[in-house]
């Protein structure tokens, strides 16, 4: 049964549910069999790119783009190439998330999906590149985290980076790493986090020394905007009051504690002049401080999720309460008012990427703040489902255009992050990352048939306009009319290089 429970909003007219989930057609031919031909040769589709709208035929040779051309004369193309007619169908850019959490070890578990679950839902919702959080523990060096992130993501499957997660600054030997990571390795940005007092958060001291070493190699740093010892505060009241439902969690993280966090964040990279990205930034208070500090002429990045564009905080009133649970992320959602503030934001170019947080936890693990809404560990699933339900709720629903459809979900992040043109776009002599997308199949999600390792979806039942039918990823046939055939292991890591985006 489809079970979504939200107001009704001029930007959304869901969830109008049939009593059943549509059912899918089978097709009566042999099945998927993946692989990299020679040559593929999409023809007849609508390329879009940040540049326009076109429609043309493309050639991909191995695992680049190596023409464009209005027609393409079948003879004069490599034996044995592979046609794929895109007719009625949209070819993107393959999608970049700039802001997934894969087996990330989290308040006392792991977040569900692992590299291959992970990426391979990636690749069949249209998303062909992933960067991750390497999560620096208490007793690792950056070094050692970066080696322990590359292990575990040997089984991708679709291409990756890593942003590095500094959780503790060492002026004796960060500062070395950091340059290491920068020069050698291909690693480019740096998270910290200003929340999860205990755990994850850094100070202001270390905070700026992170921002001051990035600086001197032009790495980029991104922040978790919240104010940690505010949360605390909150929390340790609720709690002392009996407060201990899952609802608590939006209550004791209101938009104060983001705005305050963002201010603060984008004022320490002003003093540093530091490159900066706000990561999930999800409500109008801490966009109104990411404009204060644009018209003092600072330039900065920043990021919301799929989940605050479409989602709002109602979600935390279930009846029965500790459904909520599957909502439990941080920042938490917000009000209308300020899905309203994020469209706007998207709109005038204030907001560069649409990413997702990936950071699924089954029920069973929600389940460990069944008494105590602090216990709950924080993130949602999402990878599969944010292209499309951003061009379904975006494109379809007037509210972006196709272009800029392209840049939040691929080619703003391929430039900020220092992949493009290798990625984010469709030109000669970039990865064949693609997607061949029909924008008129209806579908819904369901958490029974997505492909993320978790028993729940955010967004379970919601109608989806626009379906990815085929997903090429550096020329390789991944996905094709809803299968998926990949080697586990054959994404490759991305080392990626500094920018001035
Ligand atoms: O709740 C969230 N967002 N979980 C993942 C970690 C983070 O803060 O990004
Ligand atoms: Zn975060
Ligand atoms: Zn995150």
């Amino acid at each position: 049964m489809a079970l979504f429970k939200t107001v009704t909003t001029p930007f959304t007219n869901q969830p109008t549910m049939p009593a059943e989930p549509l059912s899918p057609v089978l097709p009566e031919k042999p099945p998927f069999q993946g692989g990299r031909p020679t040559a593929t040769l999409i023809q007849n589709g609508t390329i879009v790119t940040v540049e326009g709208t076109q429609k043309a035929d493309l050639l991909v040779i191995g695992e680049t783009i190596a023409a464009l051309s209005k027609k393409f004369n079948i003879k004069g193309l490599p034996p044995n190439t592979k046609v794929l007619d895109a007719t009625g169908c949209y070819v993107f850019p393959g999608g970049i998330d700039p802001h997934t959490h894969m087996e990330m070890p989290f308040m006392g578990t792991q977040s569900s999906d692992d590299f291959e679950a992970g990426t391979r839902a990636a690749l069949i919702g249209g998303t062909t590149t992933i960067l991750d959080f390497a999560m620096q523990d208490a007793n690792h060096s950056l070094l050692e985290t970066l080696a322990q992130w590359e292990s575990k993501a040997q089984k991708a499957v679709c291409d990756y980076g890593f942003h590095m997660a500094v959780t503790h600054f060492d002026p004796a030997t960060s500062p070395l790493e950091m340059a290491t990571l920068v020069k050698d390795r291909g690693i480019t940005s740096f998270k910290v986090f200003m929340a999860y007092k205990q755990a994850l958060m850094v100070g202001d001291d270390a905070l700026l020394a992170i921002l001051d070493e990035a600086t001197k190699h032009r790495a980029t740093v991104l922040a978790h905007c919240e104010h940690g010892d505010m949360i605390d505060y909150l929390v340790q009241k609720a709690k002392s009051q009996g407060r201990l439902t899952a609802d608590y969690h939006a209550k004791t993280r209101p938009t104060l504690v983001e705005a305050e966090a963002t201010g603060r964040f984008t004022d320490l990279a002003y003093l540093t002049n530091a490159n900066i990205y706000i990561v999930h930034l999800s409500c109008k208070d801490a966009l109104d401080r990411v404009r204060q500090a644009m018209a003092r002429g600072q330039q900065l990045n920043v990021e919301t999720c799929i989940q605050y564009l479409l989602l709002s905080d109602a979600l935390y009133e279930q009846e029965t309460p500790f459904d909520a649970a599957k909502w439990v992320f941080s920042p938490p959602l917000r009000a209308y008012e300020d899905q309203v503030a994020l469209w706007q934001g998207v709109k005038q170019g204030l907001i560069k990427t649409v990413a997702t947080d990936h950071c699924p936890f089954c029920m069973s693990q929600k389940a460990m703040g069944q008494d105590d809404f602090s216990l709950i560990p924080n993130g949602m699933p999402g990878v599969e489902n944010r292209f499309e339900l951003l061009y379904s709720e975006g494109v379809e629903a007037g509210k972006i255009t196709l272009e800029e459809f392209v840049a939040l979900t691929s080619t703003n992040a391929a430039k900020i992050f220092g992949m493009h043109p290798k990625k984010g776009t469709l030109t000669v002599g970039a990865d064949a990352d693609m997607v061949v997308f029909n924008p008129n199949v209806k579908h819904q999600i369901f958490a029974a048939t997505h492909h993320m390792n978790c028993d729940y979806s955010a967004f379970e039942g919601w109608p989806v306009t626009g379906k990815v039918q085929t997903v090429l990823r550096r020329g390789e046939w991944v996905v094709h009319e809803g299968q998926c055939v990949v080697a586990r292991g054959s994404g490759n890591f991305l080392a990626r290089t500094v920018t001035n985006a």
